[in-house]
C-alpha cells in the first residue's frame, strides 16, 4: 500500500463491531456485517486512523461507550460512536436509508416506502454525524464518508465551516436516471453529493447514470471531461471529481485466513457430511436484492431437469440476519424458509437432502470453511453495487471450483469474463448454468479461477484505497507507518 494520509478518517453508518442485546439484557460486542467492514476494517488497522459511526444501539450508554473503548485498545484504531434515538432510528436509518435510497438505488422502486416524514430526520441524523466529525477532526485528517446513509454528511460540515476536501464512496449501485426520477429528494440528494471534493462508484455504469442525473436535473452544472476524472464545475461551489473505483478485498489475508488448522478441520467435516456430492454454495445477508428466492427456484428447476443429478449435488445456502424490523426484510425470510421446505420436501431422499440451510451470522473459520469445501458458489443477486463473496470465494476456494454469477452484480464488471454469468430473473437459465459448473473439464475450471484470482490480486483493497486517495490528491505524511498490499 501507498503512503497515507496523515490522519485518515473513516466516517459510515455503522462502526465495524456492533452491538446486540444478549437475552439477558447485557451488551455484546459483535463484528458488523456487509461488504463495507470487510473492505475497510484492514485499511484503518494499517492506518491507525478514525473510525466514526453508529454502535447499533439506542441512545448513549456508559456501557456501551467502556466496550466501545475496550475493543480500540484491541482493533488498532479508534472508534467514535453515534448513537441513534429510537425515533432517529426508525426514520432515518430504517426510513429513509433502507425503505427509500436502498431500494430505489437497487432499482427496486416498487419496495420503497417514500414517507414525507423521513427526510427531515436524515437531514438532521446526518447533521449529527457532521458533528461528531467536527469534534474529532484537525487541519491533517482526510475525511471519507462512506455510502447512501451520509450523503448529506459534506452538506452539513460546509455549514459548520469545515471547508476540508471530503471524499465519499458509493457502495451500492447508483441508478439509471429513468429511476433516480422518482425520488421526491432528488434534487437534495444530488446537491449533498456535489458539496464533494471526490465522488466514487463502484463501476463505470454507476457513474455514467449519476453523470446524466447531473446534466439532465442541473443544467447550471458543466462536466469537463478533458482530464483522468471527469470534473463537475459549478458556479456556486468547489468542483467535483467524479471516478469508479471497484471496491476489493485483501486476497492474502483471506487465502492465509482459509487455510489454518481451525478452518482445514471445519473443511474436514463439511466433506465428510457431503461424500461424493457436489456442493453448491451461496452466501448473503438477508435481503431481497440477492436474489435468494429465485436461486432457491432456479436449483429446484435443475434438479426437475437434471433427475440424475439428485442425490448428487447439494447447495448450502447461508443467510445472514440483516434489517429485520423492516417488513419487507421480514417477509422475505418467511419467503425463503417456506421456500426450503417445499423444495426439500419435495426432493428429499433417505441420506440426501437437497438445501441445507443457515440463518445466522458464522464465526468466519466457518465461512471460510464452506468457501472451500464449495465446488461451486451461487452468487445471483437481483442487483448489487459490488459483492465481495464472489471476490472471496474466488481467492479461498477450491483451485478447481466456478464462479457463477449475476450479471447484474458489480462485480461481472471485472469477474464476468471468467464466471458463468446468469441473469438471475432467467430459472431456467441459471440452472443450466449450475448445471454447466458441474460437468465442465476440470482443467477450464482451474484456468477461469486461475484468471479471477489474478485479476483479485491486482485489483485488490490497497489498490482501491491507493487509486482512490491519489485522485483525491491527499498529501501523504511520513510520519504513519506503512505496510505493503
Ligand atoms: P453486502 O455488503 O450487501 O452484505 P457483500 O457480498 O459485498 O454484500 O459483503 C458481504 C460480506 O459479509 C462479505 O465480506 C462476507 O464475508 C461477509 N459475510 C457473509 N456471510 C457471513 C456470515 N455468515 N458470517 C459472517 N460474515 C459473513
Ligand atoms: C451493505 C451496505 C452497507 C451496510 C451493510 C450492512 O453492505 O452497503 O452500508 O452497512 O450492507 O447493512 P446494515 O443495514 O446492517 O448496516
Amino acid at each position: 500500500m501507498q503512503e497515507l494520509p496523515n490522519r485518515l478518517m473513516i466516517v459510515s453508518n455503522r462502526l465495524p463491531i456492533t452491538i446486540a442485546e444478549q437475552p439477558n439484557g447485557t451488551p455484546l460486542l459483535k463484528p458488523a456485517s456487509g461488504g463495507l467492514v470487510t473492505a475497510l476494517d484492514p485499511i484503518l488497522r494499517q492506518a491507525r486512523g478514525t473510525w466514526i459511526g453508529w454502535s447499533g444501539t439506542n441512545d448513549a450508554d456508559q456501557t456501551v461507550d467502556q466496550l466501545l473503548e475496550d475493543a480500540t485498545n484491541s482493533i488498532g484504531y479508534d472508534m467514535h460512536a453515534i448513537h441513534l434515538s429510537q425515533e432517529e432510528q426508525e426514520k432515518f436509518y430504517l426510513g429513509f436509508s433502507n425503505e427509500i435510497i436502498w431500494p430505489l438505488f437497487h432499482d427496486l422502486q416498487s419496495r420503497c416506502n417514500f414517507d414525507p416524514s423521513y427526510w427531515t430526520t436524515y437531514e438532521q441524523v446526518n447533521r449529527k454525524y457532521a458533528e461528531t466529525i467536527a469534534e474529532h477532526y484537525r487541519d491533517d485528517t482526510y475525511i471519507w464518508v462512506q455510502d447512501y446513509q451520509l450523503i448529506n454528511v459534506a452538506c452539513e460540515l460546509r455549514q459548520l465551516g469545515i471547508d476540508a476536501h471530503i471524499g465519499f464512496f458509493l457502495h451500492i449501485p447508483f441508478p439509471h436516471i429513468d429511476i433516480f426520477l422518482k425520488l421526491p429528494w432528488r434534487d437534495q440528494i444530488l446537491n449533498g453529493l456535489l458539496e464533494y471534493d471526490l465522488l466514487g462508484f463502484q463501476t463505470n455504469r454507476d457513474l455514467n447514470n449519476f453523470l446524466i442525473c447531473v446534466e439532465a436535473l442541473l443544467p447550471d452544472a458543466e462536466i469537463d471531461r478533458s482530464g483522468e476524472y471527469p470534473l463537475i464545475l459549478h458556479a456556486d461551489r468547489n468542483p467535483t471529481k467524479v471516478g469508479f473505483f471497484p471496491i476489493s478485498i485483501d486476497p492474502n489475508e483471506f487465502r492465509a485466513a482459509a487455510h489454518t488448522q481451525d478452518v482445514d478441520s471445519l473443511y474436514g467435516q463439511i466433506r465428510e457430511s457431503f461424500p461424493a456430492r457436489k456442493l453448491i454454495l451461496g452466501v448473503d445477508r438477508l435481503d431481497y436484492t440477492k436474489g435468494i428466492p429465485e436461486r432457491l427456484q432456479a436449483f429446484s428447476t435443475l434438479l426437475e431437469t437434471y433427475p440424475d443429478l439428485q442425490q448428487a449435488i447439494s447447495l448450502t445456502q447461508v443467510v445472514v440476519p440483516s434489517r429485520e424490523d423492516i417488513s419487507e426484510y421480514a417477509d422475505l425470510k418467511q419467503t425463503i424458509q417456506q421456500l426450503v421446505s417445499e423444495i426439500n420436501g419435495k426432493y428429499t431422499k433417505i441420506g440426501w437432502v437437497p438445501i441445507h440451510y443457515i440463518y445466522r451470522s458464522l464465526p468466519r473459520e466457518e465461512l471460510l470453511a464452506y468457501y472451500r469445501a464449495a465446488h461451486a458458489a451461487l452468487i445471483t443477486p437481483l442487483k448489487d453495487g459490488m459483492n465481495l463473496v464472489a471476490k472471496e470465494y474466488a481467492v479461498c476456494g477450491p483451485d478447481d471450483g466456478v464462479l457463477i454469477l449475476s450479471e447484474f452484480a458489480g462485480a461481472a464488471m471485472q469477474l464476468s469474463e471468467h464466471s458463468l454469468t446468469v441473469n438471475p430473473y432467467d430459472l431456467t437459465g441459471t440452472a443450466q448454468a449450475i448445471y454447466n459448473a458441474v460437468t465442465m473439464p476440470r482443467a477450464e475450471r482451474m484456468e477461469h479461477i486461475s484468471k479471477l484470482r489474478h485479476s483479485i490480486n491486482q485489483y485488490d483493497i490497497y489498490w482501491w484505497v491507493d487509486t482512490f486517495l491519489q485522485a483525491a490528491n491527499v498529501k501523504p505524511s511520513e510520519s504513519v507507518e506503512q505496510a505493503s498490499g
